[in-house]
């Protein structure tokens, strides 16, 4: 859909007048998976495709929500900006101004806004994220609230976390109200000291390969395990004083590995500590221009992600088993929370066609499922758009 084309539909709902228009991006995760609520490194980039916000103040003392890609619509008191709506779409935005209203801010004005999403939905590349950052960037501008971009990624976080009930760490939100057109961010989790990497991959592509099962991340699956991960850290504490995974080297991991009694908390404990070192080297190995072991470090993160952690299954993994069948795959992962949803690879120019056709074959004569390609362009975070 154009930006004319959206114009037109916010006119059309709404009457017509003023309207402005925002934008935030979905993500894709390189590396440094499952380390972000464990106070470990991430690699994420932020996507050309993510959800549109028009938006215009009104007279009103109410908010009224629409959708272009859900039925559900909802009007609500301006004072009322902080009570959940059910398991509706509405809650990802509510959620957000409800952080507003945490901090003591009012809204003098109501508004309209319509909602519309090009990331697909439920396919682990953050549209709730998404959603969240566009939300928070358009209150915040509108209203002239004045917050920081790494304040809004946080309040988005913890509107999912109160309000989608899923307790997840601060990667998609800080990628989507931080990224930066053909750079990665290398973002520490406990700190939040972040750095952007050019990614410039000469002759590579950058493809996501959507299994279309759909990841089910408020399955609980998730919340389970975080809480592993709380397991792991209340296991090692005997031994060494940490207050998160993030908080041991690999080395010093080895040493005290054995005391964990629980075998499925060690397993877990050793994905997110290994996956920390591999994203650190990670990044090392692409700046230094050696793509060939980046993708040997994805292909790491998999299978630990796999064998360890358990979040992939079986429409993740045929995806990457059969992508790796495939001559010029640098390196295939699963990307996002797991359970479905997508993968990411790195994909040599001349192979991306034979790619998409084989792996495509492949994967849907295996599960039944058609997959859909994006060949990703990194763009920037988010913003006005007019
Ligand atoms: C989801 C969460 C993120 C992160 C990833 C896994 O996308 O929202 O915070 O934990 O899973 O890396």
């Amino acid at each position: 859909m154009t930006i004319e084309q959206l114009k037109a539909k916010f006119i059309e709902k709404f009457g017509e007048g003023d309207v402005s228009g925002y934008f935030s991006p979905g993500r894709v995760n390189l590396i440094g998976e499952h380390t972000d609520y464990n106070g470990g490194f991430v690699f994420p980039c932020a996507l050309s495709f993510g959800i549109y916000c028009l938006i215009r103040k009104t007279e009103r003392k109410t908010v009224k929500f629409a959708s272009l890609d859900m039925p559900f619509e909802a009007e609500v008191n301006v004072e009322d900006l902080n009570k959940a709506i059910g398991k509706e779409w509405v809650n990802y935005p509510i959620g957000v101004f409800a952080q507003f209203m945490k901090k003591g801010l009012t809204f003098d004005k109501g508004a309209d806004m319509l909602f519309y999403g090009d990331v697909p939905t439920g396919a682990g590349l953050s549209s709730s994220a998404a959603l969240e950052v566009v939300t928070g960037v358009v209150i915040n501008d509108m209203y002239g609230f004045g917050i920081d971009r790494i304040e809004l990624a946080k309040m988005g976080q913890k509107a999912e976390h109160e309000y989608a009930l899923v307790n997840c760490g601060i990667m998609d939100q800080f990628a989507s109200a931080m990224g930066k057109k053909d750079h990665a961010i290398f973002l520490n989790c406990d700190t939040l000291a972040y750095e952007l990497v050019p990614v410039k991959l000469e002759g590579v592509k950058i493809v996501i390969s959507n299994t279309n099962s759909p990841h089910k991340l408020d399955s609980g699956k998730y919340n389970e395990r975080v809480a592993e991960c709380q397991a792991a850290v209340k296991a090692i504490q005997p031994f060494q004083q940490i207050n998160a995974l993030g908080e041991i080297s690999w080395e010093d991991f080895l040493k005290v590995e054995g005391k964990i009694e629980n075998d499925t908390v060690r397993r877990r404990a050793r994905h997110v500590v290994s996956e920390i070192q591999r994203t650190e080297d990670a990044v090392k190995e692409l700046k230094a221009g050696n793509l060939v072991r980046f993708g040997e470090l994805m292909n790491g993160s998999h299978d630990s992600l796999r064998d360890d952690y358990e979040v992939t299954g079986f429409e993740l993994d045929t995806m990457v088993e059969e992508g790796r069948k495939i001559e010029g795959v640098i390196g295939t992962r699963m990307t996002g929370g797991g359970f479905g949803g997508c993968t990411v690879s790195l994909v040599k120019d001349d192979a991306v066609e034979a790619f998409i056709q084989q792996v495509g074959a492949n994967y849907e004569e295996k599960t039944g499922l058609k997959p859909v390609f994006y060949v990703a362009e990194i763009g920037d975070g988010g913003k006005k758009i007019f």
